[in-house]
């Protein structure tokens, strides 16, 4: 499946997209982690792929999973959100991602398969602290150029809503872009596998 198919599943879903909720999946940007997710201690330590349902994630909300032992977020980006990472090229280290961090099949500015939901490892790539989720513009302790990303509070990194480092900060490389698809239903991203078609 295409790039283009994903994306026209994905509005097909969310035309009629009100309540349903598969029975992997479980949304809510509070809950960093659920146990229930988890495989087996082994097939866990082996990299097992991780499932999460997405579609009552709202606009604007991030929800974490567990793979391979590092926190992935899935952020459910909005029109100005997305809008937005075209705004920030010039303040930016790698605007393109020509450091390898992502898979081939991840292009373009919002660094995703569906601009709509981000997908990243949580992980700063300076000493490995877990940056926060900012996604508010303008706020005071960022100031009020910011819009919207992630700051990592260890040594003051910052990354855009696509996870692509600022200038002059001390992380080297945007974050990572792990391997994932969507299944045929829309509205599940599984972690740790790549697309049927890539
Ligand atoms: S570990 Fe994130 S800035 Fe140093």
């Amino acid at each position: 499946m295409s790039n283009g198919d994903v994306n026209q599943s994905r509005r097909r879903f969310l035309v009629g997209a009100t309540s349903v909720v598969g029975g992997v999946g479980v949304i809510g940007a509070a809950v960093p982690f659920v146990a229930s997710w988890r495989p087996s201690a082994k097939a866990e330590a082996a990299g097992a792929p991780r499932s999460v349902n997405v579609s009552k994630l709202e606009k604007g909300q991030q929800v974490t999973v567990e793979w391979r032992g590092q926190p992935v977020w899935v952020v459910r980006r909005s029109e100005e959100m997305i809008a937005n990472l075209e705004e920030l090229r010039d303040r930016l280290a790698d605007p393109d991602s020509e450091e390898l961090q992502q898979p081939d099949y991840i292009e373009g500015p919002h660094r995703s398969i569906d601009p709509e939901f981000f997908v990243v490892v949580g992980i700063c790539t300076h000493l490995g602290c877990s940056p926060a989720f900012r996604p508010e513009v303008g706020p005071p302790d960022l100031g009020s150029d910011w819009l919207g990303g992630f700051f990592c509070a260890c040594h003051g990194s910052r990354f855009d809503l696509a996870g692509r480092v600022y200038r002059n900060v001390p992380a080297p490389t945007n974050l990572e872009v792990p391997p994932y698809r969507f299944a045929d239903d829309g509205d599940t991203i599984t972690v740790g596998e790549d697309p049927e078609d890539a």
